[in-house]
């Protein structure tokens, strides 16, 4: 079994996993121990991971979800978010904090994302935690959104505050999916409740009016994304990053596409070619 060392990133969420040879397929012990500690932590940060390939970046995120993997039958999906690549997926712009695919339910369990190409200062990556936000939240919050649902869907930015800020970036689907949740959603493999609502995607609280649920949702995100409660992930080429994605939110600053190269190399669980939901094209307010 590989000796590992492991360390905490905030007490509530994330942890760093020293030492992990990045051979495949891991052993019964390893994949148990990381596999615990994915459950419980909800990101895993692999630094110096310089040797992965997309089979072995696959894999690990696979195996994090909960799935037993034969590593020579996987579903492999990648695709990169990049600055630089011409077919880089969200080239610039801020993004706000969402999880990938939430229209649907289960869309996208497990997200990792592996350090290209990085030129420094890298644009890091922001976290927070769906169930430190719902167990952290005030009881007068609590007790305005117990039974509730929001009503996602792909993009919700246009109704943040009237107007869309200039950095950021608002990705345009084919077809609109909408889809109805607790806004204290139960994690499907964890049980946990989260606080599943985001700026990003969030359309509106069933049963509100419009401005009420604004207020409502503000109130919430005051809370939910405090600058105390994120976790910033600052990118070196070789890290491996992987988290749960209904668990954990993410988001990032702007990202120029003059800045420094930022090619990160991302894979989604399930491969998400399985769902026909139509590709985003981008756009900014200020373009
Ligand atoms: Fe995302």
């Amino acid at each position: 079994m590989t000796e590992l060392i492991v360390r905490d990133l905030r007490p509530e969420f994330g942890s760093e996993v020293i030492g992990l040879d990045p051979s495949i397929p891991l052993d019964p012990q390893t994949r148990q121990k990381l596999q615990a500690l994915f459950d419980t932590r909800g990101i895993l940060v692999f630094r110096d991971f310089g040797a992965a390939d997309i089979k072995v970046q696959t894999y690990i995120s696979e195996i994090l979800g909960g799935g037993a993997v034969d590593p020579d039958d996987l579903s492999i999906f990648e695709m990169l978010v990049s600055n630089r690549e011409e077919r880089g997926g969200a080239p610039f712009g801020r993004l706000l904090f969402h999880s990938d695919m939430m229209w649907i339910e289960s869309g996208c369990t497990v997200l990792s994302l592996f350090g290209q190409t990085i030129a420094q200062p890298a644009i890091p990556t922001l976290f927070v935690s769906a169930a430190h936000g719902w167990a952290s939240l005030p009881a007068d919050l609590r007790a305005r959104v117990e039974g509730l649902s929001a009503v996602t869907c792909q993009d919700a930015t246009a109704q943040r505050g009237g107007s869309i800020p200039d950095d950021v970036l608002v990705s345009t689907f084919e077809e609109e999916v909408l889809l109805t949740l607790p806004i204290g959603y139960s994690h499907p493999r964890t049980g946990e409740t989260l606080l599943y609502i985001c700026p990003q995607m969030t359309h509106h609280i069933e049963g509100l009016d419009h401005e009420e649920s604004e207020a409502l949702l503000e109130a919430l995100f005051d809370h939910y994304y405090a600058p105390d409660q994120i976790l910033e992930h600052h990118w070196r080429e070789g890290d491996l990053v992987v988290w749960d994605n209904i668990a954990l939110q993410h988001a990032r600053p702007n990202v120029s596409m003059q800045g420094p190269a930022r090619t990160l190399r991302k894979v989604m669980i399930p491969n998400p070619t399985k769902f026909a939901t139509g590709l985003a094209t981008y756009s900014k307010v200020g373009d």
